[in-house]
C-alpha cells in the first residue's frame, strides 16, 4: 500500500514538473530573433545516457558544441587512426534536434598528441611535414561532417596575454602563416561552413589588440573568416561591462560576427592574480579555495543571479553582431570548473545546479531577454 502511494506520489510529481517546465519559456525561445543559445555537451548528454540533462538540452538550447570529442587527441590519436564514433553521435544528436552544430576545435596547442609535431626519432618535423599533417587532419575531419557541422573553431587560443602570437609548436615549426593555412584547408573542405577564431581574455586590452591585428591581417589576405569566438570564462567581477562592450564593438567594426562560445561564471576564490583559462596550469588543493563545498550562501546565489542577467543584457544589446551564446556545460556537476585549476572543488558556474534543477539565474536570464512586440 505504501509502495502504491509512493508510486502515485512520484507520478504526480513528474506530471507537475513537466507541466511546470512546459509553462516556463526556454532560453532559446526567450532570445529567438537575437541570437542562438547553446551548451557544450559531453557524451552522456548527447547519447541520452544522462536522460535528465539530455532533456534539458532539447528543451533549452538550439545550438550545441562538443566539450571534447572533436579535439585532435580524442578523434585522431595516432597517425592512421581516427575515432569518429562519439563525434558521429554528437552530430546525429544535433541533426535530429534541428540544432546549429559547432565543431570544436581543429588547431589547438592543447589536446594535440605529441606525434603530430615529431618524427619517428622524436625530433621536430619540418614545416612541410607539419603542414601536410594539418591539411590531412582538417580535410578528413571537416570533410566527414561537410554540410552537417555548421561552424568550426578553426584555431583556438592562438594569441597570448601580451597580444603576440602564442608560442606553440604550430607557430614555431610552421611560422605565423599556420593560421591562414588552417582557414584555407577548412574552407576547401567545406566552403559553406562558418569559420572562426576562438580565444579567451580578449576583454583584456593587450590581448584584444593582438586579436584585432590578427583579424585585420587575415582579412587583408582574403582569408575566409566568419567571426571570433569569445570564450567568456568569467567570474563575478571579470570581465566588466565596459570590457565586454568594447570587445564586441571593436570586433563588429571589423565585420566580424561575435560568438560567445564557452560562457561560465566562476564563484570560487581564484589562486591567480590575473584571470586565465589556460588548462595546462594546475594548482594544489587547499580548503581556502573551496569555501562552498556544502552549499552556496543565499547572498552569493543572488550575486550569481544578477551577474548572469547582466551578462545576457549586455550580449543582447549587440543583437546582430553577437549571433550565438553558448554555455560551457549544462549543469554545475559536469563543469570543468570543478577540477580546474584545482581538482575536486565544488563550483557553481552554470544555470542548472548539481541535481540538474534550474537555478534562480535561469529565470533571471530568461526575464532579461529583450521584450518582443506583442
Ligand atoms: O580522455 C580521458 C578519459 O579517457 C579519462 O577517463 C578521463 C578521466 O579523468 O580523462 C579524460 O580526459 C579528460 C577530458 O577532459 C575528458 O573528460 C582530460 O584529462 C581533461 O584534461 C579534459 O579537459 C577538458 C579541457 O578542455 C582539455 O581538453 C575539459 O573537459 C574541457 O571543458 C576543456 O575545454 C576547454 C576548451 O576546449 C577550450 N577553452 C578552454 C576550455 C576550458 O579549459
Amino acid at each position: 500500500m505504501r509502495l502504491h502511494r509512493n508510486l502515485v506520489g512520484s507520478f504526480v510529481f513528474v506530471c507537475l514538473s513537466v507541466l511546470g517546465n512546459a509553462q516556463q519559456p526556454s532560453l532559446k525561445d526567450a532570445y529567438n530573433g537575437c541570437f542562438l543559445v547553446g551548451a557544450a555537451l559531453n557524451p552522456a548528454q548527447f547519447t541520452g545516457q544522462d536522460a535528465e540533462e539530455t532533456a534539458i538540452v532539447k528543451a533549452q538550447f538550439n545550438t550545441i558544441s562538443p566539450e571534447n570529442v572533436l579535439e585532435w587527441g580524442p578523434i585522431h590519436p595516432q597517425p592512421h587512426t581516427y575515432n569518429f564514433g562519439l563525434a558521429d553521435q554528437y552530430v546525429e544528436f544535433g541533426q535530429q534536434n534541428h540544432m546549429f552544430i559547432v565543431g570544436h576545435t581543429l588547431i589547438w596547442h592543447n589536446q594535440t598528441p605529441k606525434w603530430v609535431f615529431q618524427d619517428e626519432k622524436g625530433n621536430p618535423v619540418s614545416r612541410k611535414v607539419l603542414l601536410k599533417r594539418m591539411r590531412e587532419h582538417i580535410k578528413t575531419v571537416v570533410g566527414r561532417y561537410k554540410g552537417r557541422i555548421n561552424a568550426w573553431d578553426v584555431v583556438n587560443e592562438v594569441v597570448d596575454e601580451d597580444g603576440t602570437l602564442r608560442q606553440t609548436p604550430w607557430l614555431k615549426i610552421i611560422g605565423p602563416d599556420y593560421i591562414e593555412k588552417a582557414f584555407e584547408y577548412a574552407h576547401k573542405a567545406d566552403p559553406k561552413a562558418q569559420l572562426n577564431y576562438n580565444d579567451y581574455n580578449l576583454e583584456n586590452e593587450a590581448k584584444r589588440k593582438g586579436a584585432l591585428e590578427l583579424v585585420r591581417k587575415l582579412k587583408t589576405k582574403g582569408v575566409h573568416i566568419t567571426g571570433v569566438g569569445l570564450q567568456d570564462h568569467f567570474s563575478l567581477d571579470f570581465a566588466t561591462a565596459d570590457q565586454i562592450n568594447a570587445t564586441i564593438e571593436e570586433l563588429g567594426k571589423l565585420g566580424m560576427k561575435v560568438m560567445i562560445t564557452e560562457l561560465d561564471v566562476d564563484v570560487l576564490p581564484s589562486p591567480f592574480q590575473d584571470p586565465t583559462a589556460d588548462v595546462s596550469v594546475k594548482v594544489a588543493s587547499n580548503p581556502k579555495y573551496n569555501p562552498y563545498a556544502s552549499g552556496l550562501p543565499e547572498a552569493v546565489q543572488q550575486q550569481i543571479t544578477n551577474r548572469w542577467a547582466d551578462l545576457f543584457r549586455i550580449y543582447s544589446s549587440h543583437c546582430g553582431v553577437v549571433t550565438r551564446v553558448t554555455l560551457w556545460g549544462v549543469s554545475d556537476k559536469d563543469s570543468w570548473k570543478n577540477d580546474w585549476p584545482i581538482r575536486g572543488r565544488t563550483n557553481y558556474p552554470l544555470l542548472f545546479d548539481r541535481n540538474a534543477q534550474p537555478k534562480p539565474a535561469l529565470n533571471a536570464v530568461i526575464e532579461a531577454a529583450p521584450k518582443k512586440p506583442s
